[in-house]
């Protein structure tokens, strides 16, 4: 709705009349937006940030994005444009206050039904760990929204790990959700703990299922977030589960399987969650 809104709000506004093409794949995190702003455009990027604060009042600062996100903490680089020049803010998002800062740790809102969903199927008194936590979002939603015992939430960049912290505490979750600094593979105390793995870091999800596998009490479900490329959603959730279903071959006998599309991420290409349910097989 608001992108909605801010796309009009440059409808129209200036020469060429196409400014309204600054606006793909905006993403709005509390009262910051960053907008693309196209090569043709470059110019204008400060006018159409003013314009952006103009017409909407509960945006505060417009920052453009210069690179994607890179590959180990998931970051984006930004230039500011207009508003103030700060970074960092509050979303709220199922009654739960996320501290993020868009320029040093990865955050999206497009994964807010993602996050409920998790929450949702998660059982009474279950242990969990999450290998790729971020500021903390899905476990923090997943310890508010559901009686999970304890989530177990690991990162290994320095600055999401401090926002997770607060956010931990932001949130009153302290002790359920335990923030862990490091890499995801090394925490041999957490070997043999988890009901539940989340691993929801596309590019590194598959070399890691073997310590997902490990952090496992014997048997549990593994969630693997896959980026996987298809002409339909159809297609890309089966290729997504033959992926995992070879992958596993040797140390998870999977019994249980299913997935969905979380959204789509470029030219037929799909995020896709694959759930799987099993039991442990390493040597
Ligand atoms: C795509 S983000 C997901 C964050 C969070 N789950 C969310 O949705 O907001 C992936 C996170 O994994 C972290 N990461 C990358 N490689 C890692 C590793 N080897 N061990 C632990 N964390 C890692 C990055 O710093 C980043 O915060």
């Amino acid at each position: 709705m608001r992108r909605r809104a801010m796309r009009q709000a440059l409808e129209g506004a200036f020469k060429g009349g196409d400014a309204s093409k600054a606006l793909s794949g905006i993403d709005i995190i509390g009262d910051i937006g960053i907008i693309k702003v196209p090569y043709s455009l470059l110019d204008m990027r400060h006018e159409i940030g003013e314009r952006l604060l103009q017409k909407l009042p509960s945006l505060k600062a417009v920052y453009r994005q210069t690179t994607p996100v890179n590959v180990v903490e998931r970051v984006r680089g930004i230039e500011w444009l207009a508003g103030e020049e700060r970074t960092s803010t509050i979303y709220s998002e199922s009654g739960c206050k996320f501290k993020v800062d868009v320029s040093r740790a990865y955050f999206s809102p497009r994964l807010s039904y993602e996050r409920r969903r998790m929450a949702g199927i998660c059982h009474p008194g279950e242990m969990a760990v999450n290998m790729f936590a971020g500021v903390g979002t899905f476990s923090i939603t997943m310890a508010r929204l559901s009686a999970v015992n304890k989530i177990y939430s690991i990162d290994c960049n320095p600055d999401a790990y401090k926002l997770m912290v607060e956010n931990v505490e932001i949130n009153r979750v302290k002790g359920r959700v335990v923030p862990l600094l490091g890499d995801a593979k090394d925490f041999v105390s957490l070997q043999g703990v988890a009901d539940r793995v989340l691993m929801p870091l596309p590019e590194l999800a598959m070399d890691y299922l073997i310590h997902a596998v490990r952090y496992l009490n014997r048997r549990g479900w593994v969630h693997i977030y896959l980026h996987i490329e298809g002409k339909s959603k159809e297609e890309a959730r089966r290729k997504a589960e033959i992926r995992v279903m070879d992958r596993a071959t040797a140390i998870f006998d999977i019994t249980k399987i299913q997935s969905r599309v979380v959204r789509s991420v470029g030219c037929r290409t799909f995020q896709v969650v694959v759930d799987s349910f099993g039991e442990a097989n390493l040597r």
